[in-house]
């Protein structure tokens, strides 16, 4: 199911293509990343953003210590395409999830499709659907590729680097089948998802790339001290960037963080042919003097 408290997911418009599309698969580097955070956190309840979901899937794949994780993307078709991954998650062995999400050769749309379609919400369904109906390939993971909806340098990325889905190499599977339970998932910007969680603190908060466009992030300051308010005394703030990490860390540290650890982004020029990106991930904590 998707939460969707806001606005109704309209899958015409996504169908019609009236959006940008949307990454499958998401950050590179994300494994060394989350071993710091866990180490620097015990992450009781987590919030992130959406995106392609790769976040999520693999914290939940690396520790038993989460009670739940609230997810939230501003682009229906990333809502659903994480709807679509937890049901591959919690349908399939980790040997065929990764022949259906990483083997372009196998005629098996109609098999995978008949397996998720009883756990996905129905507009995912919709979505899948249509998706394959327009496609001519017989492959599940081929046709949502080709079908354009979904940034196609997604499909590359995992196919050059396979330690790029963390969950499959590096995290513990089975247990992700069953942690896929504890994910929350709302349609809906990031402000208004957390601010309808009255009652909710998080030990750890996940922000991919929403601090680097305005389109994203309309008031940086609004935004900024919402998720302070919600993050708990010793909570953690996980930010991915591809600007400047300085300017990052300027905005953060004038709304009361401070940086407690970075992982910068270093340009390499065949990464950049295989089409990977170069994302910094910066870790910030509530400054002490106003906790
Ligand atoms: C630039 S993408 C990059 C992919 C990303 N690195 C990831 O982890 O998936 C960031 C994602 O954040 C979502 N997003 C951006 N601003 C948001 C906001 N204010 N509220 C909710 N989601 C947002 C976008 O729709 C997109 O799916």
């Amino acid at each position: 199911m998707i939460y969707q408290d806001f606005q109704k997911i309209n899958t015409k418009d996504i169908l019609d293509k009236k959006f940008y599309p949307v990454w499958f698969f998401t950050n590179e580097r994300i494994k060394d990343t989350l071993k710091e955070a866990l180490k620097k956190n015990k992450s009781k309840s987590c919030f992130g953003i959406g995106g392609g979901g790769d976040f999520v899937f693999s914290l939940l794949s690396m520790t038993d210590n989460i009670r739940s994780v609230d997810v939230c993307d501003l682009r229906q078709l990333a809502t659903i395409t994480i709807d679509i991954k937890r049901a591959i998650f919690s349908n399939f062995s980790k040997e065929e999830a990764q022949e259906v999400l990483r083997g372009y050769k196998k005629e098996n749309k109609e098999i995978v499709y008949k397996k998720i379609e009883n756990d996905i919400s129905g507009e995912s369904r919709e979505v899948l659907k249509k998706v394959f109906k327009k496609g001519k390939s017989k492959n599940f993971i081929k046709e949502i590729k080709e079908s354009g909806y979904w940034y196609k340098d997604s499909f590359w990325q995992v196919k050059n680097k396979k330690e790029y889905l963390p969950y499959f190499y590096n995290g513990n599977y089975n247990f992700l089948k069953k942690q896929a339970k504890k994910i929350n998932i709302y349609y809906g910007d990031i402000l208004n998802v957390i601010k309808e969680k009255e009652n909710e603190k998080y030990d750890l908060i996940y922000i991919s790339n929403i601090l680097d466009s305005n389109y994203y992030c309309k008031d940086r300051e609004i935004y900024i001290k919402k998720i302070r308010e919600k993050l708990k005394r010793e909570g953690v703030l996980v930010v991915v960037t591809q600007k400047s990490i300085k300017n990052i860390k300027k905005i953060l540290n004038k709304e009361g963080f401070e940086d407690v650890y970075e992982k910068r982004k270093i340009f390499n020029l065949i990464d950049s042919f295989l089409g990977h990106y170069c994302y910094s991930f910066l870790f910030f904590r509530k400054e002490e003097k106003e906790k």
